[in-house]
């Protein structure tokens, strides 16, 4: 299926009409050799995948990619292209979307407009970030989701859309295109400089920091204050009870 859509020559697009999931196929192709830039994208998806093994729901007229990357970097250091994603994909929606629409991050990657969630970011590897994070990651694959035209209802955290949200001409193709480029311009800076100025371009939209929230893992939900992401982009919990703060690498934020 051809595209009527154009990205800088580091990637190599692959276009689906439909798929069960993207992420699946970047996954697929990684193990069979893909090179670094591979990406994958579809009109729809039938089994689309969200974090902490939640389902997201993939009708036509949304987003759905997922880029195949071979960052020299080691496995631990994964987590950190999470938020490279995440402010390539603000700064793209910023150069789509009229000004006033509110553009923030909610850890770890999520987007936000307002306080509604209209992007999500499902990072996989091929081992995972354990047993051995020091090992060099051979490929991991960046899956996103942005909700163009429609928004789920009905789910634990508010989700939107652009269309709900006033931005009803960005098309899926312009956005594809525009988080192509600033994904690259951010991945070329965190090779070149580190995480530092991409926590700091995080840090300017995100929602949360300093303030009280609610965090839940797998076994408990604890309640603190978010105090700051550490260097490698895990959240600081400072605890109600006191004591160390805990550093979070992987749930879900709570606000409120
Ligand atoms: C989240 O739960 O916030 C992450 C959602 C990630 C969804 C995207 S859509 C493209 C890619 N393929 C999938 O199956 N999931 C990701």
């Amino acid at each position: 299926m051809t595209a009527a859509v154009s990205l800088p020559p580091a990637y190599r697009l692959v276009v689906l009409d439909s798929v069960g999931s993207t992420n699946e196929e970047a996954k697929r192709l990684a193990r069979e050799g893909a090179e670094d830039g591979t990406l994958v994208w579809a009109r729809e998806q039938t089994a689309g995948r969200g974090r902490g093994g939640r389902g997201w729901i993939s009708p036509r007229g949304n987003l759905y990619l997922s880029l195949v990357l071979r960052p020299e970097c080691p496995a631990w250091r994964a987590a950190e292209l999470g938020f490279v994603a995440a402010v390539g994909l603000g700064d793209a929606l910023a150069s789509l979307v009229p000004p006033l629409v509110p553009l923030n991050y909610k850890w770890p990657n999520d987007v936000l407009v307002g306080e509604r969630k209209a992007a999500g970011i499902l990072i996989e590897t091929e081992s995972g970030l354990r047993p051995a994070p020091d090992a060099p990651l051979e490929w991991m694959v960046l899956g996103m989701g942005v909700n163009v035209q429609h928004y789920p209802e009905d789910i634990e955290f508010p989700a939107t859309s652009l269309r709900y949200e006033g931005a009803g001409e960005v098309t899926v193709e312009a956005l594809l295109e525009a988080f192509s480029r600033f994904f690259m311009d951010w991945a070329n800076r965190w090779l070149d400089d580190g995480f530092p100025p991409v926590a700091a371009a995080w840090k300017a939209r995100a929602m949360g920091i300093g303030k009280n929230i609610s965090v839940r893992l797998p076994n408990e939900t604890l309640r603190g204050k978010f105090i700051d992401l550490d260097a490698n982009g895990a959240l600081l919990l400072g605890l109600e009870k006191g004591g160390t703060p805990r550093r979070i690498t992987a749930g879900d934020v709570f606000f409120g």
